[in-house]
């Protein structure tokens, strides 16, 4: 099995904590090899964890942000030029200052992709607004390249491009991305993983949000023209967002997830299955329970989760 090294993009909210859990919920479904495919790739961190260590086959990547998608495009598609871009530009504030300027302005590929990457791995938490690490001044502990090792972005924007083979690069919106994915009419082995923007602070968070509307736009086509194929959709915890997806009867169990972004704290998010997806296959309680470490407080709970596997367990052979 190949490990990642590292992640190319540090990304609020990046859903590579969930891989043992996605790995689980693979497994449990016959679903080891399939095709898996993230509408909201963002930094792509659980995908490209899934597919270098052979978990999935292919994986099919769309964000509508067209800097992340040149970050992406350069690394899979121009991996020696964007190196060399890595290798031998400064980490200084002055660089700084201009790649703001060509992220702000250039229509290049690959200066665009770099400029993404520069900004992402120098500004404060990753998020694009925040600011150089250390501030203009550069007086505090933390200096402007105390996140860009250059060697380990290099290793591992190479280890990722070696499976650009098994890689799709979409530049879409996530509900015409998904249009599409339904036209391609996968029969075989699939798994849709959706991670869209915060209900909350996704305002704050990301370039691109949503709205009330987008978000009940996403719920009625997953829950409609994507019903047959299995997915899995993670949100932070709004009551909008359970009452949108309460109207289609879709479980969803709770889980605590550390975060980095800003300081490092744990927030509740809400986790949704379609009823192709069953999280916990085990009949006795006991497995079920073992394999629950991330979802803490549900597993105080455990008549609350034995009534959502019951349920779960139900639709899913109703379906069969
Ligand atoms: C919660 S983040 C995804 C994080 C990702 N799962 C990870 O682990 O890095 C949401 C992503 O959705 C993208 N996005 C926002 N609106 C979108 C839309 N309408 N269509 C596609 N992507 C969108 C944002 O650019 C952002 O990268």
């Amino acid at each position: 099995m190949t490990d990642i090294q590292m992640l190319p993009l540090r990304f609020p909210g990046g859903k590579r904590q969930l891989y043992s859990f996605v790995y689980q919920v693979l497994e449990e479904n016959n679903l080891i090899g399939c095709r898996y495919i993230e509408p909201y790739c963002g930094g792509a961190g659980l995908a490209l964890t899934l597919l270098l260590s052979n978990c999935v086959n292919q994986i099919f990547l769309n964000d509508i942000d067209h800097k992340i998608y040149a970050f992406w495009y350069c690394a899979l598609n121009m991996t020696d030029q964007l190196c060399e871009l890595i290798e031998k530009t400064p980490v200084t504030i002055e660089e700084y200052r201009r790649q703001s300027e060509i992220y702000r302005s250039s229509k290049d590929m690959l200066q665009l992709g770099f400029a993404t990457l520069f900004l992402n791995r120098t500004n404060r938490s990753g998020i694009l607004i925040g600011g150089p690490i250390g501030g203009y001044e550069q007086n505090s502990k933390y200096k402007i390249d105390c996140r860009f090792n250059k060697n380990k972005i290099i290793g591992a924007i190479r280890q990722i491009a070696s499976f650009r083979n098994s890689i799709k690069l979409y530049n879409l919106d996530a509900l015409d991305f998904l249009r599409r994915i339904k036209a391609m009419q996968f029969k075989t082995k699939t798994l849709l993983f959706i991670d869209p923007p915060y209900y909350k602070k996704g305002r704050r968070l990301y370039t691109n949000f949503y709205i009330h509307e987008d978000h009940c736009k996403v719920a009625d086509f997953l829950a409609n023209d994507l019903r047959y194929l299995p997915w899995i959709l993670t949100y932070d915890d709004a009551d909008e967002i359970r009452e949108i997806y309460s109207n289609y009867d879709v479980p969803y169990i709770m889980k605590r997830i550390k975060y980095s972004a800003a300081r490092k704290r744990y927030e509740t998010e809400l986790l949704f299955f379609n009823n192709l997806i069953i999280p916990f296959q085990g009949k006795d309680g006991d497995k079920i329970f073992d394999n629950l470490e991330l979802f803490s407080e549900v597993k105080e709970n455990r008549q609350e989760l034995a009534k959502i596997h019951h349920k779960l367990c139900q639709t899913a052979q109703r379906s069969h």
